[in-house]
């Protein structure tokens, strides 16, 4: 993909049309999986992410499990079609860095405590990537967590600000991540304010560190309502009733 000109027009667009503090169009939809016990699809723009949580069942092999809680397993994956080079198969240096932040992240909210001995697996692949990948996959393997019934605290919603042609921006896109000069991914449990995932990719001043965190939750407020929306949706309706 070619550096554009600039990163940001003349009236303040950037290069898909967005305002600085606009996200991506966003769907998320909560188990959209039969197989396993809770599952969320998560789409920022052209980012699509799939999460499928396993569990809690017994750990094995059995001389990993814990005597006063569960392990959590998580596995953040790219497909190979996800990409514009097709990325190898197995998993990359990338990918196990990611997975293991992740899984930090969503240890922070998760009752592992009541499940001793168990093992609870969260998988996240990633079928269309175009920047935010890691972002997309926790706020979907939150919702995926949700969805199998896992005690949390809360959930955990997330979303990339960065720095482009100087300004501060709202969810990048790939082009931004880029050619753009920062790239800082934050989490957060909203309910408790507390941030569970934070990287800085880039320069920022100080001051442009400040203004960006709170960009970031401003974004995270709003995907908040979104997976909440999402949940609703899922649980307060009625299954037909078998015949
Ligand atoms: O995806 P995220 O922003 O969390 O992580 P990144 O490492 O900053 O990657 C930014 C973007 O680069 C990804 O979302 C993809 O669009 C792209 N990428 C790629 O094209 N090929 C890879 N092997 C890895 C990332």
């Amino acid at each position: 993909m070619e550096k554009p000109e600039r990163l940001i027009d003349e009236n303040g667009r950037r290069v898909d049309g967005r305002k600085f503090d606009e996200l991506r169009p966003v769907k998320m939809e909560i188990g959209v999986l039969d197989k396993s016990d809770g599952s969320a699809y998560v789409e920022f723009g052209g980012t699509k992410v799939i999460a499928a949580v396993f569990g809690p069942r017994e750990a094995h092999p059995r001389h990993l499990a814990l005597p006063d809680r569960a392990i959590l397993n998580c596995r953040y994956h790219m497909t190979s079609f996800s990409v514009e080079e097709r990325k190898p198969l197995g998993m990359t240096r990338r990918e196990i860095e990611l997975s293991k932040v992740i899984r930090e992240a969503l240890e922070t909210v998760t009752f592992l405590e009541e499940f001793p001995r168990a093992s609870i697996d969260v998988y996240i692949e990633v079928i269309q990537a175009d920047g935010g990948t890691r972002t997309t996959g926790l706020t979907a393997a939150s919702l995926a967590l949700a969805d199998a019934g896992i005690p949390m605290a809360d959930l955990v919603a997330a979303v990339a600000v960065g720095k482009v042609d100087g300004q501060l921006v709202l969810d990048l896109c790939d082009i931004e991540d880029k050619y753009g000069e920062a790239d800082m991914p934050v989490a957060m449990a909203p309910r408790f304010n507390s941030i569970v995932l934070l990287q800085l990719n880039g320069r920022m001043t100080p001051e442009e560190f400040r203004k960006g965190l709170a960009l970031a939750q401003k974004g995270i407020s709003e995907i908040y309502r979104l997976q909440r929306e999402a949940l609703k949706k899922k649980f307060s309706s009625v299954p037909p009733m078998e015949s």
